[in-house]
């Protein structure tokens, strides 16, 4: 998540109630801290500063937090890497995806999941998003394969599962991989199965505002054996297990997690499942009482999601109903009311990655030169999303009634005062 930036000064002679103007904020108690940690925390790091063992390679940590992560999504192989944006790079190294191929990654997403593809010299084929859902849409992803896909990357957006029904049976349908950027959705289930291993691996991420952390760190997640040796030694330098350290049998490099990092992981896991339903419960919550408000409608709740880790409570803000204020000013009056908030992400469409062509030095001839239609179409769901939607992070979402009670009375007050904001 973004940094807030802080409020103007209130105007002189301000009589507006709203907290950017000096009146008294909505929420008058904080929010539980984060990152949360304890004791076990602590004694894990003093444990590897004294084992002194502090990398992977000979180290128990980060293979004993692998093994815990994947049996607790389900999968028979983890292998953990420095961040979620590496996870995304390896697992795409390991499928063995290079130039060439094509990608099909959702519009509205971080620009990792689509620089993965560029990673290795492949084209990420932008395809819109869903309405609602915020996740990539089935429909247009089917009629965007075309002879180069090999496969589609979705993003489970704010931590509620794309339709993996329909992407999953797609994917199978049309022999390309399905590969689940989980970076939102640790713990999430899909017809009460985790995320990850819906199709060929997922991957995770751990940077600092990411539902389990390390600060920095990530995973990939899968149940296929083989694959799973080559994720291993892609992050490893193209090194073998069980075989001499300097023989290197493909193209690697160094994408291992620290024993420091394994450590913290570990302690932290010990608390996801108990916050995961903590904000499911609460995400539940805020839906019926943010869907109360006049404009405001929640990224609704799939019946076959059977858990939303909610790595952000999504809304749809019509700005008819907040007097045509612009985003960036309504994301300023709630977090001057308190509550921690942000735009969802710019659609990549619109970055000056593609809008340069700046992306095209990572493809070779005839890709590189070649037209690339879909930058031509319009993605009016990622726009809308960039535009309207707002994000109300995870941190919030683990605390209690009176805590989601004071969110939604931000959004109403705001949104009563929504004529005294004027600016984009
Ligand atoms: C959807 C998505 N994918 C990938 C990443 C990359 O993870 P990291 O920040 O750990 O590199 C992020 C991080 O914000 C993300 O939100």
């Amino acid at each position: 998540m973004t940094p807030i930036r802080p409020s103007p000064p209130p105007p002189p002679d301000s009589v507006s109630e709203l907290a950017l103007f000096g009146g008294p904020p909505a929420k008058t108690k904080p929010f539980p801290d984060w990152p949360v940690h304890d004791e076990r925390e602590r004694a894990a790091l003093l444990e590897v500063l004294d084992s002194g063992v502090w990398w992977r390679t000979p180290g128990t940590r980060v293979a004993a937090f692998e093994q815990a992560f994947a049996e607790l999504h389900e999968a028979r192989h983890g292998i953990a890497i420095t961040n979620g944006t590496h996870a995304l790079e390896v697992a795409v190294a390991a499928l063995g995806i290079g130039p060439g191929d094509e990608v099909l990654v959702p519009d509205s997403t971080f620009v990792a999941t689509a620089g993965a593809v560029l990673s290795v010299g492949a084209l990420p084929v932008l395809v819109d998003v869903k309405a609602g859902s915020g996740c990539l849409d089935p429909e247009l992803a089917a009629s965007a394969i075309g002879p180069g896909t090999v496969a589609m990357i979705v993003v489970h957006m704010g931590g509620h599962p794309a339709d993996l029904d329909a992407l999953a049976g797609l994917a199978e349908s049309r022999g390309i991989a399905l590969i689940e950027d989980c970076a939102h959705a640790h713990a999430s289930r899909w017809r009460d199965r985790p995320v990850g291993t819906h199709g060929a691996l997922g991957t995770f991420s751990f940077q600092m505002s990411k539902l389990l952390t390390c600060g920095e760190g990530g995973i990939v997640i899968t149940d296929d054996d083989d694959l799973a040796r080559r994720l291993r030694s892609v992050h490893d330098c193209g090194r073998r297990e069980g075989e001499w350290f300097y023989a290197h049998f493909e193209y690697g490099s160094n994408f291992r997690m620290s024993e420091w990092q394994g450590a913290v992981l570990s302690a932290q896991l010990e608390r996801l499942d108990e916050q995961t339903r903590l904000r499911h419960a609460n995400g539940i919550v805020l839906d019926e009482l943010l869907g109360a408000i006049e404009g405001v409608t929640p990224q609704p709740l799939d019946p076959r999601c059977t858990r939303n880790s909610h790595y952000a409570h999504i809304s749809h803000i019509d700005p008819e109903a907040f007097a045509g204020v612009g985003r960036d000013r309504l994301v300023e009056a709630l977090a001057a009311e308190g509550i921690p908030n942000q735009a969802a992400y710019p659609p990549l469409h619109e970055l000056d990655l593609f809008t340069s062509g700046a992306y095209r030095r990572r493809l070779a001839p005839p890709a590189a030169e070649a037209r690339h239609a879909f930058l031509e179409g319009a993605f009016p769901e990622s726009v809308r999303a960039g535009r309207e939607t707002f994000w109300v992070p995870q941190t919030a979402l683990l605390g209690d009634e009176l805590d989601m009670e004071e969110i939604a009375a931000a959004f109403e007050k705001v949104r009563s005062h929504a004529d005294e904001l004027e600016g984009p």
